[in-house]
Parts: C-alpha cells; sequence; structure tokens
C-alpha cells in the first residue's frame, strides 16, 4: 500500500481549485499562469513540474499544456470531468474528519461545518454525477426488459442521465424525474441537449413527504426507479421510501433499486466498503448497503391484508464490478 498516493490526489486537486484547467488548454508559461490566477510565482511554477510528472501536463520551450489526449476532459465542454473533480475537492475537506467521525460517529458537518447548507454546491454536485455516470447509467437501462413500459419514476434523478437512457431506449416511454427542489435547472440543461424536454418532466420534492397521490398524477409506474439514492438513507428512510415506492408502482409492475452493494462480510467488493467511508464522514446516517439487505427490506413489503408485495427478486451486476441492481417484482 502507497500511502503517499494522497500528495498526487492533493496537487491535482489544488490545481482544480486554482483553476489550472482550462487555462492550460493551451501553452502558457508558469509566469503566465500565475499572473493569470494572482499566484505566487515560485510556488505556482512547482506545481506546474509536478503536475508535468505526473503526465497530465507536458512542458515544452518553457511553456506548460495539457496533452493532447486530456483536453477534452480538462476542457470546460460537455465531456469535461472538471465538475466531478471539483466535487472532489470538496470531498477532501470532508474527509479529513474521518478521525473524528470515528471517535463520534458524527459526520464532518456536525463536527466542523454546522452551518452548511446543503444546496450550496448543489448545482455542480448535479454535474459531476452526469460526468461519472452516463457508462453505468447506459448498461444498466439496457439490462431492463422494457417491453409494454410506458411510464417510468426516477426517484433521485439528479442530472436525468437515466430519464434520458430510458427515453433512448424506448422513444414511446415517459419519465417523470422525482427530485428535491432545485435540481431541476441543471437536470434541464441535460435533458434539453437530449431533445427529451417533450418526455421528461419533473416532479420537484422530498420522496419521503411529497403526498404520494400527487407524484401518481395521470397513473402509476410500470418501473419505479432509484440510482445512487439508498445509500445516502437511513434504513429508517429507506424502510418509507420502498412503501411510497410500493404506492407508486403500478400492480405488475417493478421496483429498481440500482446501487454499490456490498456481500453480507461488508468487506467486498473494495470500493463499495470504502464508498460506506464517504457516506461515514458527508451523510447523516447513509451507508453502503448489501444486496441481500435491500433485498430483505423489498420483501418485507406488504398489501393491506398482510401478504408479500413482493413475488421475485433478481440481481444484477453491472460491469464496473461495483455498481449492481436489485429488481423488485410487484403484484
Ligand atoms: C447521488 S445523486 C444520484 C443522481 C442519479 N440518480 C444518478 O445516479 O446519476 C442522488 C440524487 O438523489 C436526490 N435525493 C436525495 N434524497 C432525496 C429525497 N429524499 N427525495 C428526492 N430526491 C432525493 C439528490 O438530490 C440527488 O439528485
Amino acid at each position: 500500500m502507497n500511502l503517499t498516493m494522497f500528495q498526487m490526489s492533493r496537487i491535482m486537486l489544488s490545481a482544480v481549485e486554482l483553476e489550472f484547467f482550462p487555462l492550460l488548454n493551451e501553452p502558457q508559461s508558469s509566469a503566465d499562469v500565475a499572473k493569470a490566477l494572482d499566484l505566487d510565482p515560485g510556488a505556482t511554477l512547482r506545481l506546474l513540474n509536478a503536475i508535468t510528472s505526473m503526465g497530465v501536463l507536458q512542458l515544452s520551450d518553457g511553456k506548460y499544456v495539457v496533452p493532447e489526449e486530456f483536453r477534452e476532459i480538462l476542457g470546460d465542454g460537455p465531456g469535461s470531468v472538471l465538475p466531478m473533480f471539483r466535487h472532489r475537492a470538496r470531498l477532501w475537506k470532508v474527509w479529513s474528519s474521518l478521525t473524528d467521525s470515528v471517535r463520534t460517529g458524527k459526520t464532518h458537518y456536525a463536527l466542523n461545518d454546522p452551518e452548511f447548507d446543503q444546496w450550496d454546491g448543489m448545482a455542480e454536485f448535479t454535474r459531476a454525477m452526469a460526468v461519472s455516470g452516463w457508462k453505468i447509467a447506459g448498461e444498466a437501462v439496457a439490462e431492463l426488459d422494457l417491453d409494454g413500459v410506458t411510464r417510468v419514476l426516477d426517484i433521485g434523478g439528479g442530472p436525468g442521465i437515466y430519464a434520458i437512457e430510458f427515453c433512448r431506449a424506448r422513444p414511446d416511454l415517459r419519465v417523470c424525474i422525482l427530485d428535491n427542489e432545485g435540481v431541476q435547472e441543471v437536470a434541464s440543461e441535460f435533458i434539453n441537449d437530449a431533445g427529451y424536454q417533450e418526455k421528461i418532466y419533473f416532479y420537484s420534492g422530498d420522496a419521503l413527504e411529497v403526498d404520494i397521490d400527487d407524484v401518481i398524477g395521470k397513473g402509476k409506474f410500470d418501473i419505479v426507479f432509484m440510482s445512487n439514492l439508498i445509500h445516502a438513507m437511513s434504513e429508517d428512510s429507506i424502510h418509507e421510501l420502498y412503501r411510497r415506492c410500493a404506492e407508486w408502482c403500478t400492480p405488475g409492475g417493478r421496483i429498481v433499486v440500482k446501487d454499490f452493494f456490498l456481500d453480507d462480510t461488508r468487506t467486498e467488493p473494495q470500493r463499495a466498503a470504502v464508498f460506506a467511508i464517504n457516506m461515514l464522514v458527508a451523510t447523516t446516517g447513509g451507508n453502503s448497503y448489501t444486496w441481500t439487505e435491500t433485498e430483505d427490506w423489498l420483501n418485507e413489503l406488504t398489501d393491506s391484508s398482510d401478504k408479500n408485495k413482493v413475488t421475485g427478486l433478481s440481481r444484477k451486476l453491472l460491469s464496473d464490478g461495483y455498481s449492481g441492481m436489485v429488481i423488485a417484482e410487484v403484484k
């Protein structure tokens, strides 16, 4: 294990925080960068040299530039990873509280930033979700049988990438995204770019509090879907969420829970076990959950005569090796 890896991460995160990118998509001398960004010239030179040593910049004729192959991802166009890198830079501060979080069980925000407003950075966070999610979103939707599906509810749909993939897979489909106030504006950018503003609509509100009947609106949903939502919730909230999902789901429909699932030892896969720490420092009650407990909690859903509502359960592991879906058939 190389415990100095954090130094490389810190170098890149500072370059991102200081807005080196996309400035360095054009060749710049160290003095130019220091002047443009109002930085210490000697410190700027060292940081540029360190980034160059890592292969993220090239140095030629005294000027630094992002290599051709990284210009799109370090630019400011739709292929940019910078929203995700900015999100990671914020997480650096949150993770710095880990030792105290383990001592006290409290989040970084409870310990060090009680005035933190969750809406600060929400737009950036929503864009970051789109950067990281497209490939798996397409793969996840392709794994679902969409025959006869016309209405999908995407709870916590964020930037709308799953909703867009549902529409790409079946153009006759309509998707309702149910997400918190404030997310719709960013989601609309992605949805409009994809040309699906007529097929994807928004219901703004907290899924745990909105009026169940209001969301149903024109009818129940063939698929009630959620991606990367339950990991930010406590077990009690998930029980309430699933209860609501069963109300929103049409008889014979499916509840699909996509997340980073752990095995029963809670130590594998590694990325899900490490993600549990992300939830420890950043959320009240969030966690990485196991496949088994996700299935067990869905299986606890009952109808008004106390009969089991879920008639079948299946699992699908996705190609990154740590994302997966639990699919529950609802009677
Ligand atoms: C990690 S993002 C995932 C976004 C998207 N589903 C994806 O996988 O790319 C979680 C999303 O869930 C939303 N969310 C969290 N708690 C929620 C709640 N109680 N009700 C509605 N949306 C919620 C957040 O606003 C955010 O957009």
